[in-house]
């Protein structure tokens, strides 16, 4: 079984009634650990990573990799997923190298920084759809913007709600499985100044625009909590994070009985990672052996994810993709 489509993960949460968490790896060490997590917890999972976004050299060998060590899980129904693909040949070249789901994000212009017109996010859309579907591969597009940095970079993006009549047009002139509607969340690890309230994230959208296109699988981008005890312990060991609020556990769980099937995070993860190995660091004084803090980071990692899965309903789900 191993690999599955994003559309047949997300078809099977919507008959289910729960969410499929898509984890960022930037790494083999963290793809083992979402998919110990999933093993651990029987759930299905998407492991998700961005063009030129890793501790990799080349993405090609990365991705290669990746692939091996998904077939690997053969009790695990995973999705090998491209996240925020920047261009048609970044999805062109994913698809190549064996993932089941892409994310065009058309939503910027190649500067990362100009917003692009619904027109010529429409465009590059259905260009990858056209070319993804012919090959069995799901697309999920983006509308509106999700503000931050999603890898880590420092081109910072404004925020620009997703509008419900602007996804109808999109859906019906795209095709895409699955739509990634920014509702105030944004990637990284500042996010909101206070606990998010109703005014800022904006939950009542999710429900609106899951009305208008019932038959396309909704997203959430910028789902990381950023747990503040993460953060004092990594404050504790030499880090520098400001305060910050993320979304809470509570309103991820809610968000999948209005509509959200596939939920992002990265920042969670890599907080729990780095927490771990700064730890381990800082207590050993002469460990300098990636071995020794790259696992103390991997099964931190394993553990936060695994709550995860809990927490959107996907863990012992993995029965429903085993014929
Ligand atoms: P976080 O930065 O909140 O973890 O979100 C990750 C994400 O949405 C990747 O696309």
């Amino acid at each position: 079984m191993a690999l599955i489509t994003l559309t047949e993960a997300l078809d099977a949460a919507r008959s289910g009634g729960y969410g499929v968490g898509a984890f960022n790896v930037t790494d083999l060490a963290q793809a083992e650990a979402v998919l110990d997590a999933a093993a651990e917890t029987d759930s299905p999972v998407i492991v998700q990573t961005i063009a030129g976004s890793s501790a990799h050299g080349r993405d090609e060998l990365y991705w290669k990799a990746l692939v091996g060590l998904v077939a690997e899980y053969a009790d695990v129904p995973v999705v090998l997923h491209l996240d925020h693909g920047a261009s048609f040949d970044d999805c062109v070249r994913a698809i190549g190298a064996g993932f089941t789901s892409v994310m065009i994000d058309g939503s910027m212009r190649s500067d990362h920084v100009t917003p692009a017109t619904f027109e010529e996010n429409v465009a590059v859309t259905r260009r990858v759809v056209q070319y993804a579907h012919e090959r069995g591969v799901s697309v999920e597009g983006e509308l509106g913007t999700i503000g931050g940095s999603e890898d880590g970079g420092a081109s910072i993006k404004k925020i620009v709600l997703a509008d419900p009549d602007d996804a109808e047009r999109f859906v019906a002139e795209t095709g895409v499985d699955a739509l990634a509607v920014a509702i105030g969340t944004s990637h990284g690890a500042y996010k909101f100044t206070s606990p998010p309230d109703g005014t800022v994230l904006r939950m009542d959208l999710i429900s609106e625009i899951a009305e208008r296109i019932p038959h396309t699988h909704l997203v959430m981008h910028g789902s990381s909590s950023l747990p503040a005890a993460l953060r004092e312990t990594i404050n504790a060991h030499g880090g520098r994070l400001p305060e910050s609020w993320g979304v809470p556990e509570a309103e991820k769980a809610r968000s999948t009985t209005l509509g959200i099937r596939k939920i992002n995070q990265g920042m969670d993860s890599h907080m729990a990672y780095s927490a771990a190995v700064r730890t381990y660091l800082d207590e050993d004084g002469i460990g300098v052996d990636p071995a020794l803090y790259g696992s103390r980071g991997r099964v931190a990692m394993q553990e936060i994810v695994a709550d995860r899965m809990q927490v959107f309903g996907q863990a012992g789900q993995a029965y429903r993709h085993r014929s």
